[in-house]
């Protein structure tokens, strides 16, 4: 196997370029797909990915920042814009599942039952990388992410293009991805060739990883999928805490298996974030007395808190960031990213926000709140203890 290429090339002030800003049809959603693949913003921008040039443009997860995955120097343009490590591979997208014969050199069967359920859908799957996919794509590894997104632009995109599409979150490396084609420029403008602004994502966390080259298949990283509805169709699925870069797993051999591109600090604010672990009536008191220990200091202090919670914190918050109801976690999930930004762009000294359990769509807004703030959660110790 040729070894991976791990230098990483900056960005230099000479290849600033003048993004390009297409807009995809508003209703998006109501058009065939045919169509809408012919509309003239994704013709561009399927000419702009096949030139081997720098696209973004929106998922149903986050906005992914595309190139033709079967082209090594476009793939390496995403590295220089994200500054992004060669160490952390990327995901390939395609239009429909009978794509994967031109990205994958097997398919399992549990690969085609997990397709025929979650595709197009936010889960990636890790299948060994077939001959015409770059080792650039994958760290150098034997294996491949795989996903088919759900948005209609992305599929028109992919249709049209006619390529499989590595892409990462189209956000600066470590840096909170983006869910709307605002956030990409804000990260992005000058260094990618074009954003197709598709509006905001609905899903608004990534999609879930699911390793199949494993055995038991492992989750990677938790994602729009839960486990729980993995397991429904492979009941054999490992959970993610056991596979992560922190938090080494002992497989059945005794050797040590790490996730690649697991950092303990990612989707990051630049403003010190602090998450506390779980949610009720003993975590908003310890967020009550945090906020107020520090506003006494002199910190402007804010918080993402649950419409219902929305004003837990007063008088010690001075800004707040509504997520949408604590029952409807798929809300949360939405505006997280967004709340993240908006709170970074506030002027803060501290945010404060707490997880949503682990159920669900619970253990991916647990493990992006965790990285979030650094790697670690505040945790509460129960009340009688
Ligand atoms: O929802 C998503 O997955 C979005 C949209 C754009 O599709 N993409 C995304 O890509 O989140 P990115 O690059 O930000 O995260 C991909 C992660 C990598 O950091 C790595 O942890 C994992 O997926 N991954 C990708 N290829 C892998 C491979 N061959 N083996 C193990 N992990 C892999
Ligand atoms: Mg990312």
């Amino acid at each position: 196997m040729q070894p991976p290429d791990v230098r990483h090339t900056p960005l230099s002030s000479g290849a600033k370029k003048s993004t390009l800003r297409l807009v995809a049809p508003a209703d998006a959603d109501a058009l065939p797909l045919d169509d809408l693949a012919q509309a003239p913003a994704i013709l561009r921008a399927a000419d702009l990915l096949r030139a081997g040039k720098l696209v973004a443009f929106p998922t149903e997860t986050v906005y992914g920042l595309g190139a033709d995955a079967t082209n090594a120097d476009a793939v390496r343009g995403i590295f220089a814009a994200k500054e992004r490590p060669y160490s952390d591979p990327l995901i390939v997208h395609i239009p429909t599942a009978e794509a994967l014969g031109r990205v994958a050199r097997e398919v399992p069967p549990a690969a085609l039952l997990l397709a025929a359920r979650f595709w197009p859908g936010p889960l990636t799957l890790i299948l060994p990388r077939a001959e015409a996919i770059p080792p650039v794509v994958a760290a150098g590894g034997p294996t491949v992410g795989v996903r088919v997104p759900a948005h209609p632009v992305a599929r028109a995109l992919l249709r049209a293009a006619d390529v499989p599409v590595a892409a990462p979150s189209a956000n600066r490396f470590m840096h909170t991805s983006p869910t709307s084609a605002a956030h990409v420029l804000a990260d992005l403008d000058g260094r990618v060739d074009a954003v197709l602004d598709g509006g905001p994502c609905g899903v608004g966390v990534e999609s879930t990883v699911l390793d199949l080259t494993s055995d038991p298949p492992r989750v990677l990283r938790p994602g729009g999928i839960s486990l729980e509805a993995l397991r429904v169709v492979l009941p054999t699925v490992v959970g993610p805490r056991e596979a992560t870069a922190s938090t080494p797993m002992e497989t059945p051999a005794g050797t040590i298996v790490r996730a690649p591109g697991q950092m303990d600090r990612h989707y990051a604010p630049r403003t010190r974030l602090v998450v506390f672990d779980g949610s009720g009536p003993a975590v908003i008191a310890a967020m009550r007395a945090e906020a107020e220990g520090a506003a006494a200091h002199g910190l402007r202090v804010g918080a993402l808190l649950p419409d219902e919670e929305a004003t837990a914190l007063d008088p010690f918050a001075a800004h707040i960031e509504r997520l949408g109801s604590a029952d409807d976690l798929t809300a949360i999930a939405r505006h997280l990213y967004a709340a993240l930004r908006a709170a970074d762009a506030a002027h803060l000294d501290l945010v404060l926000a707490h997880t949503f359990g682990r159920a669900g769509l619970g253990l991916a807004l647990e493990d992006r709140l965790r990285r979030a703030a650094g790697g670690t959660l505040q945790r509460i110790e129960a009340p009688g203890r």
